[in-house]
């Protein structure tokens, strides 16, 4: 049977004749500026995989492409417990993973909320909050106390370059984080210190990024897994390289590496086309850039991740509303105008509404920010989501097709998580359906490059590099460039 993927959602066309001639063409120049042709995600991909490259050079360039230092695919015979901490843009999680040994495991965990001001706090508060959430992780799991240190492995979602798997040097902040004093700083022994202090016998042996963990994680139950992608706050992907074609660890690597050792690449590609040379930014984008506390980084990302994609939304609408008085006339704005009032979970749940009038969009705009809307309002609401939905997923697909080609992968299971994969409506189907318009495949082809769930990257991913590190270095194997 041909397998297409799921079919993509429809907009309603033809439903728009109560929408006035002025906000109807503004929606066309909308569409316009939202759209993005095969044709340029083919030219997109095209500079993508140049990009990637150019990371991978000694001179690097702007996508950072970071060795991750797992150097072994898993066997599945790991065993042992594990802790894992995933900070992530609203929660803390704590796992407790016991490998099996047989391609198994078991998984217990907790979720801390992160206070509000956490993104924006300071150092210490951020360490000493992940370590007291560790220490109560810790009382409730084993009363009884350890016999050995717990190895635990960090999931940093974050730039962070490593000369060994137990050292993230924090590049820069991205997703809307800006906690002083980390940029340009390990953040292990941070984190160690904080943990030293509370009292707790849990020793830090491996920091990870999300993807990195998501694509271990996945190839050790799936054999196809090429690619660990996230597709949530943040947008990013991992995949296997070799040493030999990494020129930028040429002569920096130990004796047990030699050039086909596999290295996990964290390509931190939401910085792609930081230049700004291929990617059809919109005035919408531009504004999102200058008012993020990072301007000029993470151009790639700021069009297509969850963190951005409510903004976006918000930005439109009050333009419509105060500058071109199209909508929501005489209404009270304070709520709208507020900054990132509006997170991903709005265009989604917009894009949701299953009535015809779509009551369930005027319920959240008056519930959430006092305003009455109006059915013709609300439609252009609606299309609005549906073209910032779409262009994210289109956008956000042109990483995995580069790393594909590059690699020269035909067919390959690319695994995703993150909170825009599993939740946006019509992502997958959109996706997909990109991956079709970029490959060209023939019609009677079925998918050879498919997005699956991932398994849970940032728990047993974490865990799992976790036994890898322990492992090598029992074996007397590096785990890092040459001393
Ligand atoms: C941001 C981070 C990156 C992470 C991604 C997904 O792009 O810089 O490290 O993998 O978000 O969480």
């Amino acid at each position: 049977m041909v397998h297409l993927g799921p079919k993509p959602p429809q907009h309603r066309k033809g439903t728009f004749t109560d929408v006035s001639p002025a906000l109807m063409s503004t929606l066309k120049e909308l569409e316009s500026q939202f759209t993005v042709s095969g044709e340029t995600l083919r030219k997109i991909v095209d500079h993508f995989i140049t990009e990637l490259d150019k990371g991978l050079s000694k001179k690097g360039g702007n996508i950072p492409m970071i060795p991750g230092w797992v150097m072994d695919f898993p066997t599945g015979k790991e065993t042992g417990d594990y802790l894992a901490i995933d900070l992530g843009g609203t929660n803390l999680r704590v796992v407790l993973v016991r490998l099996g040994g047989n391609r198994d495991f078991d998984t217990t965990q907790s979720k801390f909320a992160l206070p509000s001001h956490m993104r924006t706090a300071t150092s210490e508060e951020l360490w000493s909050f992940i370590a007291d959430c560790l220490k109560k992780f810790y009382d409730e799991e084993f009363p009884d106390g350890v016999k050995e240190p717990l190895p635990l492995g960090f999931t940093f979602s974050y730039p962070a370059s490593q000369d060994r798997i137990s050292q993230a040097v924090l590049q820069r902040w991205t997703k809307g984080w800006s906690i002083d004093g980390v940029e340009g700083k390990d953040v292990v022994p941070m984190l160690q210190s904080a943990i030293e202090k509370v009292g707790v016998p849990i020793e830090l042996v491996a920091v990870i990024n999300d993807t990195t963990g998501t694509l271990v994680a996945s190839s050790y139950c799936d054999p196809e897994a090429k690619l660990g992608l996230i597709f949530g706050t943040g947008v990013n992907g991992a995949y296997f390289d070799v040493v030999g074609d990494i020129p930028k660890l040429e002569g920096k690597t130990a004796e047990d590496v030699t050039p086909d050792t596999p290295m996990a690449i964290n390509c931190e590609y939401g910085s792609f086309d930081n230049e700004k040379v291929i990617l059809p930014r919109n005035k919408y984008d531009i504004i999102i850039d200058e008012e993020s506390p990072r301007p000029g980084q993470q151009t790639f990302e700021k069009m297509n991740s969850g963190y951005y994609l409510g903004e976006l939304l918000r930005l439109i609408l009050v333009e419509l509303a105060e500058n071109k008085k199209l909508i929501f006339q005489n209404q009270d704005l304070t709520k709208l105008k507020q900054p990132f009032v509006l997170d991903t979970s709005f265009p989604a749940r917009i894009e949701e509404d299953p009535f015809e009038n779509l009551s369930d969009v005027q319920e959240l705009f008056y519930d959430y920010l006092k305003i009455e809307t109006t059915v013709p309002e609300r439609k252009v609401i609606r299309r609005i989501s549906e073209m910032i939905g779409e262009r994210s997923a289109r956008l956000s697909v042109c990483g995995i097709a580069a790393i594909c080609k590059k690699r020269g992968y035909k067919t390959a299971h690319c695994a995703a998580d993150g909170s825009v994969y599993q939740k946006y409506p019509g992502f997958k189907a959109r996706a997909a359906k990109s991956l079709r318009d970029i490959f060209e495949w023939p019609a009677d082809l079925e998918d050879p490059i498919i997005i699956v769930p991932a398994e849970d990257g940032s728990g047993v991913g974490a865990a799992i590099i976790a036994a890898l590190t322990k492992k090598r270095l029992k074996e007397g194997k590096s785990v890092g460039i040459k001393a």
